[in-house]
Formats: structure tokens, C-alpha cells, sequence
């Protein structure tokens, strides 16, 4: 630490030499950090993924990296956006430039509901807190409803971010199975039961029902119908988290579940991906006692959410035809996942099977029984190609049998080289397979419900 910084410079000899060998700082154990006795029990559930390492080299040029989940935001028109930008310096600098409101910018949050209408919400801007991207509106509501020991509920497979909330807060996650129609019902039903008999306290189901990240489905109607019933016979709050709500390929979005119970519903949406993520704006829709805990938090945490960025956001929004820039993104991803879906029927080997999404960015991959994609990796990233292992979209071990690819950011054709790569990887695993047969850790770990079983839309 400091202890050198007392040391003056000069001929190291005689008694200056000892002097400066005691004040080198001295080793004085083993343990990479010193700290690790200091730490909150909260920060042992923080953990940087064994993965990581490899993705610096994954995303070296070389590599295709169907890994990360960046979106693309390539066809933004800078030249808009910057004009934007600078007449809001020139025009209201001062107040764009200074403290804010906690709860967030009144005309940011007018333009939000404006943005959820298009999901049939309707909501008044006095029930918005806005956040630093969804993932603080994902810390926020973990931190006023959740004590240590308290169990959310998430989907089978889950958004590793917010897996890595509820860790952080000390929470217990419950995995509930879900296939091509999204969270299953029953599986829902019999883990709430289930958790009650046990004696847990549960805080509220966390779902992500458009274009799910990582699986790539989408909740049915009927299923946001039957979700909410159950949550509601269960006295259950339902946290929706809607990123990709706006980039379906095919159809008009679905209603929200908020749209269909505003008491019961606490909503997350997110500029990230319908503009762009650096401005770090997403936003909470919560009844009204539920907001006002959240305003309490975000002050908290950041006195206010960044306003500079809210004014951009609002002036973008006043000032472009937003609609029509979501939709050349949609056209965008679609021309994508169309590329994936093309590179993985022709390269994937027999009994690997994927979902099929009809928006945002991810597909989800089921491999043949025996092939784990947490072992591969690094031979799959020796080949010139990254993907995330299902591993990381769960909290209990389970996923090593699955694998999540994007297909937001690489151009089609390295997408399709991707997959081509991805196949000769997985040809050469089920060869060693067959071989030596191996079996994959996980069949079924899942402690409640059935085991997330992939949908299976799709299969050479
Ligand atoms: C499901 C989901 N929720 C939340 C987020 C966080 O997004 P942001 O904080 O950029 O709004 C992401 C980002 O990828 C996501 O996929």
C-alpha cells in the first residue's frame, strides 16, 4: 500500500539499502486478495465467470463471436443523432448539464409512455422512475422487496444479469421451465406450491415474455393470461422485463402482461436496444407505492439518473421518426437470424435442436445428449468461433447441455461461417462421444418443475 511512498531516493547502500528493503512492500501471504476478510457476505456471491478469459480472445477478429449480445446499432444515423446532440447544448445545456430529479426528467418520462403504448400499456408518466439501463431497474426492485434467503423466481433459462442481481442480494433463485410458448403454467404453479410447503418466502416471479434472452421464445397470449391468473390466486408479484418488446420480425407486439394488470405488473423497459445502450436509460413502471420506494432507492444509489442522457433520449425521440429507425433495426436482425437459422440446418449434426425466435436476438441450442458446451468451449474458441454456454443462464449448474448464439451483431455471412464452424466442432465432440462415451453433467437438476427441456421447434 503506502509503505514506499516514504522511502526517499538515493544510493542504496548501508543503512539506505535496509531501509528500503523493510519499506518494499513485503508479501506477507499467499491469498491473491487481502481484502477477502473484509468483504460484506453479500460480495461472495460475486463472482467473474470462469468464461471470461476466454472471451478476450474471443473477440479477437478471427474468432466469430455469436457470444455477446451487443446490439447493432450501426444504422443509427450519427449525423441525426448528433445534431441532436449538439442543438440540446447550445438550446438547454445548463439545465441538461445539471442535477436532476431522482425519480427522472418529466419529459423523458412522457416520451416513455408514449414508447409503451405501442405495447398496449397505458400508463401516466407519474408512475415512471427511470434507471440506468434495465439492469439497474433489475437492482432496484431486487433491493426494496428482497432479504437475504428470499426466493425469486425465473424462467429456465434465465438473463445471466439478473441472475447475478438476485446473487447479489443474497436471493435464492427457483428455475421454472418454459418451452416454445414460454413459462410453463403448471411447472409455475407446482414451484410456488412447492416453495410455500417448503416455508420459503417467495418475492416475485422475474419473466421476460417477448424474445426471451436466452432461450428466444415468446409468451403466448394465453400464457400471459394464465401466468397472471396464478399470480394472482398466489398473491404473487410479477417482475416483466421487456428489452426486445419492439423488435419482432413477423407481428405487432403482443399486449404486455402490465397491460393486463397494472397492480400486479412491475414493468422494466430499456432504450438499449430500440436506440442505443451508451446513453444507459431504461425505466420502471410500478404502482404507485412501488414507485415511490424506487425513487427512494435510485436517490440513493445516484442521487439521480443521468440527465444529460434523458434530455438526448427526449430530443431524439421529439426530433427523428424513432418508429421508423426500429423498424430498418428489425429489418436489420431479421436478415440475421434468418442467416443463423439457414447456417444452423445446414451445419448443425442430427439431434441438435434450436429455438426459433421471432424477434430480438438469441437463439437457443440443445445439443445431442452427452455433448457439453461448457467443456467445449475452448475448443470451440480454438476454432475460431464463441458462443455462451447454458451454464451461465442458470443458478443451480444445470444449462451444460445447451448453448446461447446472437445473431444481433456478426454480418450474415460470418454468421453462417460461424454456424459452419460451430458444426465441425460439434461433429468432432460427438465423434469423441462415441468413442469414449462421455455424459453430460446435468439431466434434469433443475430443483423444481421439470428441467428446462428445450422447445425443440426445429431438428436435423
Ligand atoms: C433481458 C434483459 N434485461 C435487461 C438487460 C439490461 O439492459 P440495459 O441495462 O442495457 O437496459 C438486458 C441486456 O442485455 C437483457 O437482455
Amino acid at each position: 500500500m503506502s509503505e514506499t511512498a516514504t522511502i526517499p531516493p538515493g544510493d542504496e547502500t548501508g543503512p539506505e539499502r535496509l531501509r528500503a528493503a523493510v519499506a518494499r512492500p513485503q508479501r506477507r501471504d499467499t491469498r491473491l486478495d487481502n481484502y477477502v476478510n473484509r468483504y460484506a457476505a453479500r460480495t461472495h456471491g460475486m463472482t467473474a465467470s470462469a468464461i471470461r478469459a476466454l472471451f478476450s480472445v474471443a473477440n479477437r477478429p478471427e474468432v466469430v463471436s455469436l457470444a455477446g449480445g451487443m446490439p447493432n446499432i450501426a444504422d443509427l444515423p450519427l449525423d441525426v443523432v448528433g445534431s441532436t446532440l449538439g442543438q440540446l447544448v447550445v438550446d438547454d445545456g445548463r439545465r441538461a448539464m445539471q442535477y436532476g430529479s431522482g425519480q427522472g426528467e418529466p419529459a423523458i418520462r412522457e416520451a416513455i409512455c408514449e414508447v409503451m403504448k405501442l405495447e398496449g400499456i397505458t400508463a401516466h408518466p407519474d408512475d415512471v422512475t427511470v434507471t440506468v439501463g434495465s439492469q439497474q431497474a433489475l437492482d432496484l426492485v431486487t433491493r426494496i422487496f428482497c432479504d437475504p434467503g428470499d426466493v425469486v423466481l425465473c424462467e429456465a433459462p434465465s438473463y445471466v444479469g439478473a441472475l447475478g442481481v438476485f446473487r447479489a442480494f443474497q436471493c435464492e433463485v427457483a428455475h421454472v421451465a418454459m418451452d416454445e410458448h414460454g413459462l410453463d403454467p403448471t411447472a409455475l404453479r407446482e414451484a410456488i406450491e412447492a416453495l410455500r410447503r417448503a416455508g420459503k418466502r417467495v418475492k416475485f416471479l422475474y419473466t421476460i415474455p417477448n424474445f426471451h434472452n436466452p432461450a428466444g421464445v415468446t409468451q403466448t397470449l394465453e400464457r400471459r393470461r394464465e401466468i397472471l391468473q396464478i399470480a394472482e390466486e398466489a398473491d404473487l408479484l410479477v417482475v416483466e422485463d421487456n428489452p426486445y418488446g419492439l423488435l419482432g420480425f413477423d407481428a405487432d407486439p403482443l399486449p404486455a402482461m402490465r397491460s393486463m394488470d397494472a397492480d400486479r405488473v412491475v414493468y422494466l423497459g430499456s432504450f438499449s436496444k430500440t436506440f442505443a445502450p451508451g446513453f444507459r436509460i431504461g425505466w420502471v413502471l410500478a404502482p404507485h407505492a412501488v414507485r415511490e420506494k424506487l425513487v427512494l432507492a435510485q436517490e440513493s444509489a445516484t442521487l439521480c439518473p443521468p440527465v444529460f442522457s434523458q434530455f438526448a433520449i427526449a430530443a431524439y425521440l421529439a426530433n427523428h421518426d424513432w418508429r421508423g429507425q426500429i423498424k430498418i433495426f428489425r429489418e436489420m436482425y431479421r436478415e440475421r437470424r434468418d442467416a443463423m437459422l439457414t447456417g444452423l440446418a445446414d451445419h448443425m449434426p442430427a439431434g441438435t435442436t434450436w429455438t426459433v425466435p421471432g424477434g430480438g436476438f438469441f437463439v437457443w441450442v440443445t445439443l445431442p445428449p452427452g455433448l457439453d458446451s461448457h467443456a467445449m468451449l475452448p475448443r470451440a474458441v480454438t476454432a475460431r468461433v464463441a458462443y455462451v454456454p447454458g451454464t451461465a443462464f442458470f443458478s443451480d449448474g444445470f444449462g451444460s447441455r445447451h448453448m446461447r448464439l446472437s445473431y444481433c451483431f456478426p454480418t450474415p455471412e460470418r454468421i453462417i461461417e460461424g454456424t459452419r464452424r460451430l458444426g465441425e466442432v460439434l461433429e468432432y465432440e460427438a465423434g469423441v462421444n462415441a468413442t469414449f462415451g462421455t455424459v453430460a453433467a446435468d439431466e434434469g437438476t433443475a430443483q423444481l418443475g421439470r428441467a428446462y427441456d428445450a422447445p425443440g421447434a426445429n431438428q436435423t
